[in-house]
């Protein structure tokens, strides 16, 4: 008889994210263990604990959930993760810090579903954070040719090596961003834009979107006000605005839930599956 279905959830955060525990629950997970405060030391004992309970017929009812608002720490208790699997005796594991893959997937998705990505010039702004790094990796992955910007040069030159580091023949161009003055420029010739800054900061004025006359997408990742993008509103869902189809952090957001919700489902479909940005966008294709 099949097994009820356990997602173990590891947050590097004390308290595990509650977020990540809801959607858990409405996909429709039998259990959910939550350990909060987890660091890499911890991990060995937690999943000996889920590898080493069932038979191998079962080992798929079980899976591991690893997310928290440190996103390298995160990127820790997977390595640590996959590392305690041997031969057949695994689980399956997802990695979402904070939402960072299922949003860069929803973003990405979002952007190729109006523009071939392939060869396309995309401008990621505050590509620096979790969000950000996933979105410039993404676009490259799908051959788009990233300018990565930042306030600061070398914190982007350190995000387009990370990529160059799995994905070497990918186009990117680190770029300093001093003040909107530089926006113009930046821009030029770019024909999707993606906004990756922390909530509540605006990035780029109408003035200079508008201006932007090759911008054919334009995404905005944060909900709150003022919008990252001004004139982009929170709840835009492919709604053209001065010639440009614009979507707003909810608009990405309802996307991202079902990315999230269908990866959750795809944990238990097999044992051996480790779902990361690029796993995740696979599934968000799929799902379309
Ligand atoms: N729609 C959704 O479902 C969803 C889900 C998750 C996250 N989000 C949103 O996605 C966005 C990115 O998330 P994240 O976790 O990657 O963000 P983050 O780490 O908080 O910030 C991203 C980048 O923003 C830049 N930044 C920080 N403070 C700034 C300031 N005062 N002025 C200008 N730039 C500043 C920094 O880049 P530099 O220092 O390099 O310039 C930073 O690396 C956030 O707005 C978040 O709320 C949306």
């Amino acid at each position: 008889m099949s097994k009820p279905r356990i997602l173990i959830q590891l947050d590097t955060d004390c308290q595990p994210s509650v977020f990540d525990a809801v959607v858990a629950v409405d996909s429709g997970v039998d259990h959910l263990f939550r350990h909060g405060g987890v660091t890499p030391d911890a991990v060995r004992e937690l999943i000996y604990g889920a590898m080493f309970t069932r038979g191998p017929e079962n080992l798929r009812n079980t899976a591991v959930f690893i997310g928290g608002s440190n996103a390298v720490g995160s990127e820790a208790l997977l390595a640590e993760v996959t590392g305690c699997f041997f031969g057949p005796v695994r689980v399956s594991v997802m990695l979402d810090p904070n939402g960072a893959n299922t949003t860069a997937a929803a973003a990405v998705h979002a952007a190729s579903r109006h523009e071939s990505l392939a060869g396309a010039e995309a401008v990621v702004l505050a590509a620096t954070g979790p969000v950000g790094r996933r979105v410039v990796r993404l676009l490259a992955r799908e051959g788009a040719r990233v300018r990565a910007v930042s306030r600061s040069y070398a914190r982007a030159q350190t995000v387009c090596n990370a990529v160059r580091a799995i994905l070497p023949d990918s186009d990117l161009t680190p770029v300093e961003q001093s003040s909107s003055e530089d926006l113009p420029a930046i821009l030029d010739h770019a024909v999707i834009l993606i906004a990756a800054g922390t909530s509540g900061v605006q990035l780029v004025p109408e003035t200079v979107r508008r201006g932007a006359m090759s911008l054919r997408v334009v995404i905005d990742l944060n909900a709150v006000p003022p919008a990252g993008i001004e004139g982009v509103a929170v709840h835009d869902t492919a709604e053209v605005r001065a010639g440009c189809i614009c979507y707003g952090a909810i608009g990405v957001g309802d996307q991202k839930m079902k990315i999230h919700q269908a990866a959750l489902h795809r944990l238990f479909e097999t044992n051996d599956l480790v779902l990361d940005a690029e796993e995740i966008y696979a599934i968000a294709k799929e799902i379309g």
